[in-house]
């Protein structure tokens, strides 16, 4: 894997010297030729410059001395002394040079614990133990040759004029132009982003396990619906990505959007990039499991009814213009749900609608919560609270509110059941026990209640005798009991 890796790596920046460098200049020589930098452009250009200085291009590659670079934790036993370059550290991870240029593999503890994720904020391996040159400066750089070692660093392949993908890395070399200020001295290539945002093939969607590989945008927009828009269509590439976004999905899609707009989810906040662009793809970390990885997805339309692996063919690559649901849904819904409920749902992803599902869970949440609150009035009756609380009842009187609220979680108990068995009884979906896990359905909860209302049951035939005592008892199994049926009903239904 590490090999093939390696194999589109050196492939990209091939593709990216060609791409990128030769319609900017012909002869070989005149690349690293009329840099000036970015700090050059700002005196003009203030407005792309100050949103590109936050961005993830212009930090890509760090001096760690650099102050944007403060904040990154460096790997344990290294200081910024033994760090020669800083590599991310802006959206996913971060890997760091040595002084000699070669990745930092191994710390003093050991081999790994080099990469740092920022989101989970956890220290990985990446390659642990393993010499690795860095040659990723094609990507990472400006004014890049592959020739030579930069600063006469051996561990650096190829050279550079500024770190980072500055402006000359997209517009060329600007010397000419800010001496001219003439448009014709300098070049807006738009489809520049290819030579970094697209590896090896473009016919096909590299795949690392379940997700996307990075660096595959534009493989990706070429095979979607969308094939025949530009990056720049809808980023300007000169701002963070969430900044970037100058046309937003609803501007071409009027009609999906007004549809989308009486959508359930729509009310709830969700928005058609959830769906449409899910973290398919992964730069750090990922979950398997639910389809869950990084980095947002330029495949956009979804096919509901696509069976997984909707995107692997042999296990590698495909090229199928479409999600699945397993990419579309299951990061969100990701608990109790399967495959074939989001899909059921698939076509109509636009409309849904609140579901009885929903409603009934929403009664159950406050049934359960009516009969943990009542049950607390039963079990206080029960510690003779006459002398503190109520001093105006008689023993007569709270014997009655012992009696009527331990039977109102009774009845609200019986209630619930019936609804249990009326709504959710799983005929046709035997899985379901699990998901609609409550009371009857819930073995476990179910045979807790029996036990505990017969209890219940003898025990305030008993209370004109003694009823302090199994009061307290009963009135603690039934609070415990209810506060159990809460928290089950708040668990299932946030976890849907
Ligand atoms: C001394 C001021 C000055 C400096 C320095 C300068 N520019 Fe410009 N730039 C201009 C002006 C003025 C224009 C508008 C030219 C026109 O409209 O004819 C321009 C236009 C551009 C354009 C648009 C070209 C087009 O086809 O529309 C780009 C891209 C650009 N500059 C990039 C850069 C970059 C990259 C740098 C730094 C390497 C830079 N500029 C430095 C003054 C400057
Ligand atoms: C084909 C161009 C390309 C090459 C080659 C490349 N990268 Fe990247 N790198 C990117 C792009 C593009 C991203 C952003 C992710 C995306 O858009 O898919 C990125 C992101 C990263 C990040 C995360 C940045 C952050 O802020 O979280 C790190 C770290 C990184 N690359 C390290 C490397 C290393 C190490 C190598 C060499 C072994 C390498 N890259 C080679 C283009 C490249
Ligand atoms: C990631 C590649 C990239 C980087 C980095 C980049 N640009 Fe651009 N720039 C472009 C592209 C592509 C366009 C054309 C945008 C479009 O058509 O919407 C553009 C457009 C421009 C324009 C013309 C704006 C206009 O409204 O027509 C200027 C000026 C400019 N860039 C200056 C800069 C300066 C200054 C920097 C550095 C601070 C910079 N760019 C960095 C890719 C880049
Ligand atoms: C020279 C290589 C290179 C080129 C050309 C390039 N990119 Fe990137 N791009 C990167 C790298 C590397 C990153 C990862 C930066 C990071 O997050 O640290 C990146 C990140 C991004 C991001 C997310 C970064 C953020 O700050 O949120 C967007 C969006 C993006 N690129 C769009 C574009 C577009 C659009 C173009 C073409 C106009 C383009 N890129 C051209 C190398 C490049
Ligand atoms: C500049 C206009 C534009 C923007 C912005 C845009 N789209 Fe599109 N979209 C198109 C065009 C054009 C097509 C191709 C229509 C076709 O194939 O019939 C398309 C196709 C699609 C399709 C496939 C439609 C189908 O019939 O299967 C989906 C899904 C989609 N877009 C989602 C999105 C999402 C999500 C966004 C926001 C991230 C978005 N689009 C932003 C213009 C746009
Ligand atoms: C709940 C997830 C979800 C959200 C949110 C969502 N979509 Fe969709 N969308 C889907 C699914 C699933 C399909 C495929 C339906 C089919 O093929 O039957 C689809 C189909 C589409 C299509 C192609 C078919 C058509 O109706 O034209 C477009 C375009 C589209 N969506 C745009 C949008 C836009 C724009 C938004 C935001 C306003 C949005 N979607 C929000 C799930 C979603
Ligand atoms: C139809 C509109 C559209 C097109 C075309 C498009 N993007 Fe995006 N892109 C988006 C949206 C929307 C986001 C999400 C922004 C956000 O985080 O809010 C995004 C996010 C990104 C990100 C950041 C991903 C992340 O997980 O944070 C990168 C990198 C990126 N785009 C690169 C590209 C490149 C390169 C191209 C061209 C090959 C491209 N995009 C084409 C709409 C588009
Ligand atoms: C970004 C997260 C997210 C994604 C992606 C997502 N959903 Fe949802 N969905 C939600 C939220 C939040 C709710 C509201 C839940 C609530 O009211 O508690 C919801 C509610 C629903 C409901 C109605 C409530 C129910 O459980 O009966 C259905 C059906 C549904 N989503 C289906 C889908 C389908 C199908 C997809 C994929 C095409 C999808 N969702 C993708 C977050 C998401």
């Amino acid at each position: 894997m590490r090999t093939m890796l390696k194999g589109y790596r050196s492939a990209a920046a091939f593709i990216f010297l060609f791409v990128v460098a030769s319609p900017l200049c012909s002869k070989a020589e005149t690349l690293v030729a009329g840099y000036i930098g970015a700090e050059k452009c700002a005196a003009c250009h203030k407005g792309e410059y100050d949103g590109w200085q936050k961005s993830g291009h212009a930090l890509i590659l760090r001096k760690p001395t650099d102050s944007t670079a403060n904040g990154i934790p460096l790997p344990s036993g290294f200081s910024q002394n033994d760090i020669s370059y800083v590599i991310g550290g802006h959206r996913w991870k971060v890997l760091f040079l040595d002084k000699k240029g070669y990745l930092i593999t191994s710390t003093p503890a050991g081999k790994g614990k080099n990469q740092y994720n920022l989101n989970s904020k956890k220290w990985v391996d990446y390659l642990p133990g393993q010499k690795t040159p860095y040659d990723c400066g094609g990507c990472h750089t400006t004014g890049y040759s592959p020739h030579g070692h930069q600063n006469g660093l051996e561990g650096i392949v190829g050279t550079w004029q500024f770190e980072g993908v500055q402006c000359e890395g997209c517009h060329g070399p600007g010397a000419a132009h800010a001496a001219s200020t003439k448009k014709s001295d300098i070049k807006i290539i738009k489809t520049v982003c290819v030579g970094c945002h697209g590896i090896k093939s473009l016919d096909l969607i590299q795949l690392k396990g379940v997700f996307l590989e990075p660096y595959t945008e534009e493989n990706q927009l070429l095979k979607s619906r969308m094939k025949n828009l530009l990056c720049t269509v809808c980023h300007n590439p000169h701002l963070d990505a969430e900044k970037s976004i100058k046309q937003n999905c609803e501007s071409c899609h009027r009609k999906a959007s007004e549809r989308y707009r009486e959508s359930y989810m729509f009310q709830k906040g969700i928005i058609c990039t959830d769906c449409h662009m899910p973290p398919a793809g992964i730069v750090a970390t990922g979950d398997p499991k639910i389809f869950r990885g990084d980095l947002k997805s330029h495949i956009f339309a979804i096919d509901p009814r696509k069976d997984f692996p909707s995107m692997t063919v042999h296990g590698e690559t495909v090229n199928p213009g479409y999600l699945s649901v397993d990419y579309a849904c299951t990061p969100c819904h990701n608990i109790f749900e399967n495959r074939q409920w989001a899909v059921s749902f698939g076509a109509v992803s636009h409309r849904i609608k609140i579901t009885t599902n929903i409603k009934i869970m929403r009664l159950q949440m406050s049934l359960a919560l009516l009969g943990f609150l009542s049950s607390l009035v039963a079990l206080s009756s029960a510690f003779s609270l006459k002398q503190w609380i109520l001093p105006s009842l008689n023993k007569k009187r709270i014997l009655s509110i012992h009696k009527h609220a331990a039977w109102i979680t009774f009845a609200l108990y019986v209630f619930i059941s019936i609804i249990c068995i009326y709504f959710h009884f799983p005929l046709s979906a035997p899985e379901k026990v699990l998901e609609m896990g409550w009371f009857l359905i819930h073995p476990i909860n179910g045979a807790l209640g029996l036990i505990i209302y017969s209890g219940k049951i003898v025990a305030v035939r008993k209370f004109k005798k003694g009823w302090a005592t199994p009061g307290l008892t009963w009135g603690i199994g039934l609070s415990v009991f209810w506060l159990v049926q809460y928290a089950t009903a708040i668990f299932s239904f946030l976890g849907r």
